[in-house]
């Protein structure tokens, strides 16, 4: 639409816009629109009828999110996957598109905090009701689910502790009693841990950690077979918890490196926690690839690596502020699974308005600094956490 005649608003708004047919990029281009245009009136029925596998509106759909999508149910190696605005995002997508009023769910105490307040204070209103268990009762959910029980919800390694629990037991469980399983894997990435290989039905990612692994994006995944995947689309385009297209390419540029980072923060973990177990300053190094660490069997058994995070358990409090206060290449910050090391205090954080009983439940002190350990030198990071200990 570049003739003459036409007004100059009229020619730079419709002059050459949208799709170049004689590119063909090497990466995908970032489809920066809110909606899609059509030939005529049946080109858009055949859009709303689904025969021709065109977009339509990118709330419902775009094709930067179908790649990044296509992308995460390669890595998590899933039938179909879908992207969110936010991890909680995610989890308030797959709850409200799985559950009704009068359903319950059993979860696991030792969650990430946020999933906790959704699940312990949103979810009622809504007569979504939730019962929390220890790891020991979820190993064996059996006597603890009811009729009305359609989902449990459950992590490994578990925020902050680092507890692991058998992923392929609790799961054929929950087959066995006809309840569906979800699983956060955030912490332990696609690369270190296969829950639908280990028969879980629904994996959940908040895709801001290791995923994007850049702290510039935040965003939330849903991963699982298309069946159960396409029951939560509705969900996802009625309450609006999609991903910007922009956030999905860059999304989409970070999963690129995930196998070299992984690598990285797996071995930059372990060789931090291999150099402080022995500390006398450290009450407790938690780190699922110790030999000391409880539940090291199961999470060699089914993990490849044992992820970058790190929990250093101090006298109290006061000790883990003055250690937070110190550190120096550490950043003080919330989040983790970004290239660059980062120290929270889950009391302030992640668990945080947790009540002494939740937290003692979930196994928790206010001693406890977490270290989410990047890709710096190894010998900076052991320097600087020695330095910080005083
Ligand atoms: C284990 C875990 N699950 C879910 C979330 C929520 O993800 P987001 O912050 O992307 O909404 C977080 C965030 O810290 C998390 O650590």
């Amino acid at each position: 639409m570049d003739a003459p005649r036409h007004g100059l608003s009229t020619r730079l708004l419709h002059t050459a816009e949208g799709a170049q047919p004689d590119a063909t990029p090497l990466t995908t281009p970032i489809y920066e629109t809110s909606t899609f245009v059509f030939e005529s009136a049946a080109d858009l029925q055949a859009c709303i009828d689904g025969t021709s596998g065109k977009y339509l509106y990118s709330r419902y759909d775009n094709p930067s999110l179908r790649s990044l999508e296509a992308k995460l149910a390669s890595a998590e190696e899933a039938e179909a996957a879908m992207v969110c605005g936010s991890g909680m995002g995610a989890t308030a997508t797959a709850l409200f598109g799985l559950l009704s009023a009068g359903d319950e769910i059993l979860c696991s105490a030792a969650i990430y905090g946020g999933t906790l307040h959704l699940l312990q204070s949103f979810l009622p209103r809504f007569g979504i009701t939730a019962r929390f268990v220890d790891l020991d009762t979820l190993l064996d959910p059996g006597p603890a689910l009811t009729p009305a029980t359609r989902l449990v919800w459950f992590e490994s390694p578990t925020n902050p502790t680092l507890r692991c629990v058998d992923v392929g037991r609790v799961a054929s469980a929950c087959r066995a009693a006809g309840v569906l399983s979800a699983f956060d894997n955030t912490f332990a990435t696609p690369y270190n841990q296969q829950p639908l290989a280990l028969g879980v039905d629904l994996v959940m990612h908040s895709v801001t950690k290791y995923l994007n692994g850049h702290s510039d994006v935040t965003a939330g995944a849903l991963m699982g077979s298309t069946a159960l995947i396409g029951r939560l689309a509705p969900a996802r385009k009625l309450m609006g918890t999609m991903l910007d297209p922009a956030a999905a390419a860059a999304v989409s540029r970070g999963l690129k490196t995930l196998e070299v980072r992984m690598e990285k923060h797996n071995a930059n973990a372990l060789g931090l926690a291999d150099a402080l177990s022995a500390d006398r300053r450290i009450v407790r190094v938690h780190y699922p690839g110790l030999p000391s660490h409880p539940d090291h069997a199961i999470a060699r058994q089914q993990m490849r690596g044992f992820g970058g995070i790190v929990t250093l358990e101090l006298r109290d409090l006061d000790a883990a502020t003055q250690f937070f206060d110190r550190v120096q290449v550490f950043q003080r910050a919330a989040s983790l699974g970004g290239v660059e090391s980062l120290c929270s205090l889950p009391v302030m954080t992640s668990q945080y308005g947790w009540t002494d009983q939740q937290l003692e439940r979930a196994a928790v002190t206010r001693g406890m600094g977490r270290l989410s350990v990047g890709l710096e030198h190894l010998t900076d990071l052991v320097a600087d956490v020695d330095q910080a200990l005083g």
